[in-house]
């Protein structure tokens, strides 16, 4: 079980040839949260992942991992849009290379026990001896999870790793992402799929490279006032993006989702136990007290502030 994995970007602003891409953007995952990273195409959800992989230095601001400037803290597990397996080997041959050059320390046995373990976790140990372009989309996106668990990585970032599976193939990565978390694993799911949304602690939403929400997805619908998690993309072409990220600023909810609580290792623990798939962190869960966000009061807040703005 893992007891790290915090992960913290702090107002990071980033430009790249000539636009400003990402504004003033802060968000914080602790151990064991699933994070659903949500935007309209070109909103920066994926220069976002690069900065927080090193790959991206931000103009301004920082990111964070374990307290450490991600380029000197330790590897995060990165399962790319696009895999890059080699589709001639078989799932175990494929797994038993890249293990071979990621666990050297390892003796060969441990190593072969660490590959059934990924496997079983992924839910592919009947598919070992499958050549990788025999499998399907799903069962390739699995393949590569399997392949960052093998240095069992505290931290994993995955970029649109449903896109082109149909809606059941997406509720199961979403609940094998959730179980992840469920065994101490932080993640951070870049999607543009809403039916799941259930099985994340939370959700960031940006819009033009600003943040639009960062909270639990059971206060989603409610801080857009729409009815369905599907309308919030509509939504946000209602108002200008930087009116969304003003009002987020604004809202009482970022406070509370700041002062959100760790999910204790041992709560976590019983969750994966129980196969508690679907239900949300105790420290957001809305039914753990009244809703957090009124929405009445974030709308009336949120004209006021267009008035003041436009
Ligand atoms: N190196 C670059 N130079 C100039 N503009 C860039 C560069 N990289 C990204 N952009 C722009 O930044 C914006 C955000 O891009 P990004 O790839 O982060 O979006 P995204 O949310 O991942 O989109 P998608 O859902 O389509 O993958 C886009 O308008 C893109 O054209
Ligand atoms: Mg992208």
């Amino acid at each position: 079980m893992n007891t790290q994995g915090s992960l913290s970007v702090t107002a990071a602003d980033v430009h790249a040839g000539g636009v400003h891409i990402l504004k003033q953007v802060s968000f914080d995952l602790r151990p064991g949260e699933l994070c659903a990273l949500l935007g309209p195409s070109g909103s920066g959800k994926s220069t976002l992942i690069k900065v927080l992989l090193g790959l991206r230095e931000p103009k301004t601001g920082s990111a964070r991992f374990d307290g450490k400037a991600v380029k000197d803290a330790g590897p995060i597990g990165y399962v790319p849009q696009d895999d890059a397996l080699h589709r001639t080997l078989t799932v175990e041959q494929a797994l038993w290379y890249a293990a071979l050059l990621r666990l050297q320390s390892l003796e060969a046995l441990a190593r072969q026990k660490r590959i059934e373990s990924v496997c079983k976790q992924v839910g592919l140990s009947a598919r070992l001896d499958v050549k990788i372009g025999r499998l399907s989309g799903g069962q390739r996106k699995r393949v590569s999870v399997a392949m960052e668990l093998l240095t069992e990585p505290p931290v994993l970032i995955l970029d649109e790793p449903t896109s082109g599976l149909d809606p059941g193939l997406e509720a199961k990565m979403m609940g094998l992402f959730r179980a992840l978390a469920d065994r101490g694993h932080t993640l951070l799911v870049s999607t543009h799929a809403m039916q799941s949304l259930e099985q994340c602690h939370l959700c960031l939403v940006l819009v033009e490279g600003y943040v639009a929400y960062f909270g639990p997805p059971a206060s989603l619908v409610a801080y857009f006032g729409v009815e369905r998690y599907e309308e919030v993309f509509t939504r946000l072409n209602a108002h200008k993006p930087d009116a969304w990220g003003r009002r987020y600023s604004a809202s009482p909810l970022r406070g509370q989702v700041r002062a959100r609580s760790a999910r204790p290792v041992a709560e976590r623990a019983k969750a994966a136990g129980e196969g508690a798939a679907a239900r949300p962190s105790p420290a957001l869960a809305p039914s753990a007290g009244k809703n957090p966000v009124d929405p009445d009061e974030a709308l009336r807040a949120f004209k006021e502030s267009l008035d003041s703005h436009e």
